[in-house]
């Protein structure tokens, strides 16, 4: 039994490390069993409703400002050492397939930094790239959607443009499980607006920053 599961483990992430080496992009469907995607929401959800979140800014630390035009979506940043389980449960899966893309691609990933979003219904997030202008440390952007029944006609996909010039793209629905893995220097992605409430788990890879000679 442990063998098979083994394998099923080891086919996965060699699929994955395969994808990102061929297009720098992949959607895994079965990293997390239905059980933890319904433990993530339920704690997202327990949390928002506890007021625990607040309006996202764009850019970064001293830059950040709230643009509600770019991006109107809520988000509470989460810790590895989290008192709630299913939060640490995701950072260890995190943790594992970061272990498995490393040595597949050499990325060089070292840690994770990731938030729970909430989309209130309406909200977007517009055409960006996920890399700061002055921190080139976040590499590969993970998604981790956790909506139950979510239909087609509730909007809320994210648009994943696969060229520089945005010609072409992929819409993904946000629906539970569904995690979407990019490299973050290279894609630029935006979330269309949805008729009702969207939650996920943003989580960036990042690796140690290089060090300036000159
Ligand atoms: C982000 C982002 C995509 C999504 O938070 O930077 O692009 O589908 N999220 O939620
Ligand atoms: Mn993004």
């Amino acid at each position: 039994m442990s063998h098979t599961i083994k394998n099923a483990t080891f086919s996965r992430s060699e699929h994955i490390v395969a994808q990102l080496a061929d297009q720098g992009w992949c959607v895994v469907k079965d990293l997390f069993s239905l059980p933890e995607i319904n433990a993530l929401r339920a704690a997202c959800q327990a949390e928002w409703e506890d007021g625990r979140f607040h309006q996202a800014a764009v850019g970064r630390a001293a830059g950040a400002a709230r643009r509600s035009e770019i991006r109107s979506d809520s988000v509470l940043w989460l810790d590895e050492q989290s008192h709630l389980p299913a939060v640490s449960r995701y950072f260890d899966t995190m943790d594992s397939l970061r272990v498995e893309v490393n040595r597949g691609l050499y990325l060089g990933l070292s840690e994770l930094e990731a938030h729970f979003a909430v989309y209130p219904a309406g909200s977007c997030y517009q055409k960006h790239l996920d890399r700061f202008r002055d921190d080139d440390a976040r590499t590969l952007s993970a998604v981790l959607y956790l909506n139950q029944d979510w239909p087609d006609a509730a909007g809320g996909k994210l648009r994943l443009y696969l060229d520089p010039d945005c010609q072409q793209s992929v819409d993904i629905c946000p629906e539970a499980g569904t995690l979407v893995l990019f490299l973050s220097d290279r894609f630029w992605h935006e979330v269309l607006p949805a008729t009702r409430q969207r939650l996920s788990i943003t989580g960036w890879f990042r690796r140690p920053l290089a060090t300036m000679t000159w």
